[in-house]
């Protein structure tokens, strides 16, 4: 178990380069079962949950290599359709193996998967997709065990625009006999960086970004691929939260502003001048913050839940009365006690939370309960008076490369204990 300690106070000033995006590297990384050959994965995060992943690929007999931020993946010699048991009980995302192996291999067995805890997260409906694509699956023992001599494509209507589910349907569709059709297919950005590898693969996808995706079931064409993994709008966004909460100014290089616009949409209303060029955002902040009316996290372009907990934070030491109303997850808001003990003063019923904020928050010793309250966490110690002890910190690391380093290379002081 890892803490870290920030020092408050400080202000967040400098210019820092955005990583690759988790929630784009870990469906990729499971889309490289179905490459014919050697994929190499440029701007891919050094994450535990990007290690997690490499980890269970190794253990199915792939072989993976980083070379500085690239990623070197040959699936060839994977012969194991069987998930280690402790690694995917870990990692959420190895239920994204399943439709990649199943295609593949005719078979796959994983356990439940784990994850931060936010909220109960079943998996049906990428089970439920699956099924459609013909594939039998039981559960045995908390085992899930697939099985499909060949998938066939079919029309898909998601109950709910899951991002999960979407690509795992995606994945296994990509070989399937066939067209499939999805339909209320979620939009993410990751997805279009998923649709854009697997036509890399020399698969056929279209329509990603919009709410049906037409998957052209077939063969992987191309020798080798090497694909670059889109920046991380929930790093940008919460490096601008830094930024953001401390008076500062940051500029970010590597950044698509496409994809963070509802975040910079919100830091504007809270005062916050932003411009873009090209790649690049630059975004100043007034000495205080002032209230945001409405934060309602929805599927993209909806405003992400990955970021609510960062914005709660924010709105802890804005000038007014804030509102955060959490639709995706129904347990996300397990860091506002934890912001309440530093002083931030809030009435939270359900799925909403209104917010009073408070001049100053005062540093003492809070819990990370999930990564991206971990998060909102280093944010308010970061303005708070004092020193804020942030315990399971080891949390942050799975969607954060270095984030202290990157806060302290922005004039941050914040040390690891272990
Ligand atoms: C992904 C992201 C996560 C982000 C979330 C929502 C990755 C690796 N993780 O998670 O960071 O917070 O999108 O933007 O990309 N649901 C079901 N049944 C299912 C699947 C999901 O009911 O089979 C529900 C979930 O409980 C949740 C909602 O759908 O309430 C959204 O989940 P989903 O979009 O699937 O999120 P993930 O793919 O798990």
């Amino acid at each position: 178990m890892a803490s870290i300690v920030v020092s408050g106070r400080r202000r967040i000033c400098g210019e820092a380069r955005v990583t690759g995006a988790k929630n784009a590297a870990l469906p990729i990384l499971a889309a490289t079962l179905i490459a014919r050959g050697p994929v190499e994965l440029e701007n891919c995060p050094r994450l535990k949950d990007v290690e997690n992943m490499l980890c269970i690929l190794s253990s199915l007999g792939a072989q993976c290599e980083y070379c500085g931020d690239t990623l070197k993946i040959d699936t060839r010699s994977a012969t194991g359709s069987v998930m280690p048991q402790s690694i995917s009980k870990e990692l959420r995302s190895s239920i994204f193996m399943l439709g990649p192996l199943l295609t593949r291999f005719g078979s796959a067995v994983c356990t439940f998967p784990g994850g931060c805890e936010i909220g109960h997260r079943p998996i049906d409906l990428h089970l439920k997709g699956l099924m459609m694509l013909g594939a039998e699956i039981r559960e045995e023992r908390g085992l899930i065990i697939c099985r499909a001599d060949r998938l066939k494509g079919a029309e898909i209507h998601l109950d709910y625009p899951s991002v999960g589910a979407t690509e795992n349907i995606m994945m296994a569709a990509a070989c399937a006999d066939g067209m499939t059709r999805i339909f209320n297919a979620a939009r993410e950005p990751e997805i279009e960086d998923l649709a854009l590898f697997l036509n890399e693969l020399g698969y056929l996808v279209e329509g990603a970004g919009s709410s049906t995706l037409s998957v052209y079931g077939g063969e992987a064409r191309r020798e080798k691929t090497t694909h670059r993994i889109i920046p991380d709008r929930i790093v940008a966004g919460t490096l601008m939260a830094a930024a953001a909460i401390t008076g500062g100014e940051i500029r970010l290089n590597d950044v698509c502003p496409a994809h963070v616009g509802s975040i910079a949409a919100k830091l504007k209303e809270a005062g916050c001048k932003i411009e873009q060029q090209g790649m690049s955002m630059r975004l100043s902040a007034p000495d205080r913050l002032n209230e945001i009316r409405l934060i309602e996290t929805m599927p993209y372009p909806g405003f992400p839940t990955d970021m609510q907990a960062q914005m709660f934070a924010l709105c802890a030491v804005a000038k007014g009365t804030s509102v955060i109303v959490e639709n995706v997850f129904e347990n996300r808001f397990r860091h506002a006690a934890e912001l309440g003990r530093m002083g931030a003063s809030f009435t939270q019923k359900d799925r909403t939370a209104i917010i009073r904020g408070v001049e100053r928050l005062t540093g003492t010793k809070v819990t990370a309960w999930d990564l991206r309250g971990g998060a909102a966490m280093v944010l308010a110690g970061l303005a708070a008076d004092g020193e804020t002890t942030i315990e399971h910190a080891e949390l942050i690391d799975r969607g954060y490369e270095k984030l202290h380093e990157t806060l302290n290379g922005l004039g941050a002081e914040i040390r690891l204990e272990e």
